[in-house]
């Protein structure tokens, strides 16, 4: 695959499939707009290969989305007059529940053991959770198991080390499958290549962090983490042929603690060349092990807390500021990568907004495609301005995450630069419901 220019617009959650994972016109306008402005490569937001529920989140867990998946590679392709090659990243996720209400965790949720019924002085079931609907948080917070706790005051969330659940048990026996069958889809919609989902929150990145102590071949030692990646990546690459542009999205650094580190991120990256991936796309924290409590009926978000607050730095973090933040850390994996004799391109960025920040980091070597997400969002035609040589008129992020607030919150994403600009002029089909945002970028008159 080749690339027209080193410019990357990694995943973006935009929140506009419908309810049971199609593709949308929205989905199609969103990504029409950053092809229009011919970046080298798009990938489409994280896409659920399993057949279940999950919300509006993008699916590719059955033949029935082909149709919608192959319209939108064909508007990446035309809207770029063919500049543009679009990935797809495919993404697994575990349950997670939203923080339940004392009432409703007490008394339905929460599993009575005896040693529960002993420590509230229940004398059935029923007078054990009346009790603990009735004690303080500081009380609760003193009986109960850890994970019960968590549960509790962040709502359930299942963990890859939960091998006492069969579907948990049994994820290196499903995983694979599921994965081919998606990246087969995506090569069949036309898409230019996959990626695979191996970062932040998510199952695989689970399968790699060192919190990771499955006992079964598939946890502990870091080459007992990498086993599971690997045998994914083989049961797609079988799929999709030698030729097909098949990568990864991982971590340089979880940012929690007992996680994974560089060191780790090192040796995978080099694992994943040596295994034939054709890319490796770099990220960093965005865990739930950190993220901060959520609000009643609400699910946890990775994308607080510190290692949230890395994955998307404002201009709030400290020293350095959030300016090209994850290159060191990618620096060193490209180095090892090409040490161990692979030259595997590497996709990495964060905080990147500016042409001379991409060019120095590319006239370095540390890294050989330089990703932004943000600064695409807020000017989708920075890429077309930059070859024009008009870099004045660019629209720079502010870097204050009003879009990832909206992410959180599972609304429409948009950017605080443009959505309330020219809203009498803009085709309704480009505003929101209540007509106070628009969901697309004003064109670049
Ligand atoms: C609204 C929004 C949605 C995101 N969705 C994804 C996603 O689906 N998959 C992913 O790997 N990263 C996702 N990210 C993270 C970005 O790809 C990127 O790593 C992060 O924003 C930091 O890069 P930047 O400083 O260039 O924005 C998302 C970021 C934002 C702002
Ligand atoms: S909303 Fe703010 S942080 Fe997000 S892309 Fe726009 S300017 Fe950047």
């Amino acid at each position: 695959m080749d690339l027209s220019s080193r410019t990357w617009i990694p995943a973006m959650v935009p929140w506009r499939a419908t309810s049971d994972g199609f593709v949308t016109p929205q989905v199609l306008a969103w990504y029409r707009r950053f092809a229009e402005g011919k970046p080298g490569a798009i990938v489409v937001e994280a896409t659920g290969i399993r057949d279940i529920p999950s919300g509006p989140l993008l699916r590719i867990s059955h033949d029935r989305y082909l149709p919608g998946l192959r319209e939108l590679a064909r508007t990446v392709h035309d809207a770029s007059g063919g500049k543009t090659r679009v990935l797809i990243q495919i993404i697994d996720f575990l349950p997670i529940r939203r923080r339940p209400t004392k009432e409703a965790f007490f008394g339905r949720f929460v599993q009575i053991t005896s040693e529960l019924m002993h420590a509230v002085h229940g004398s059935d079931e029923a007078s054990a959770r009346a009790n603990l609907v009735a004690m303080s948080d500081a009380d609760l917070a003193r009986i109960l198991p850890a994970r019960e706790l968590e549960s509790y005051q962040h709502g359930y969330r299942e963990r890859v080390t939960d091998v006492h659940l069969e579907s948990v048990r049994g994820l290196p026996e499903t995983l694979p499958a599921l994965f081919a069958d998606a990246a087969a889809r995506a090569q069949d919609a036309g898409f230019d290549g996959v990626e695979l989902h191996y970062a932040h929150a998510y199952t695989m990145a689970s399968f790699l962090s060192a919190k990771n102590t499955r006992d079964d071949g598939y946890g502990g030692a870091r080459e007992n983490r990498l086993r599971l990646p690997i045998e994914v990546y083989q049961r797609v690459r079988d799929r999709v042929g030698e030729s097909y542009p098949l990568g990864c999205r991982f971590l340089t650094d979880e940012v929690i603690e007992g996680g994974s580190h560089i060191e780790d991120a090192v040796y995978f990256g080099t694992e994943f060349a040596r295994a034939g991936m054709d890319f490796l796309s770099l990220s960093k924290g965005g865990k739930f092990e950190d993220a901060k409590q959520p609000a009643l009926g609400h699910a946890a978000y990775p994308y607080t807390g510190e290692s949230g607050h890395e994955c998307m730095p404002t201009v709030r973090i400290a020293t350095p500021g959030p300016f090209a933040r994850n290159i060191p850390l990618a620096a060193r994996i490209t180095h090892a990568v090409r040490s161990a004799g692979f030259q595997t391109p590497i996709i990495a960025g964060t905080g990147i907004s500016s042409f001379w920040q991409a060019e120095e980091i590319l006239q370095r070597g540390d890294v050989d495609v330089v990703s932004a997400a943000r600064q695409s969002l807020a000017d989708p035609d920075w890429f077309e301005k930059m070859r024009q040589g008009r870099g004045d008129e660019i629209r720079r992020c502010f870097f204050t995450n009003y879009c990832e607030g909206l992410d959180q919150a599972h609304k429409s994403v948009t950017c605080q630069r443009w959505d309330r600009e020219d809203l009498d002029t803009a085709p309704p089909q480009d505003l929101s419901a209540d007509g106070k945002r628009r969901l697309i970028a004003p064109a670049w008159r």
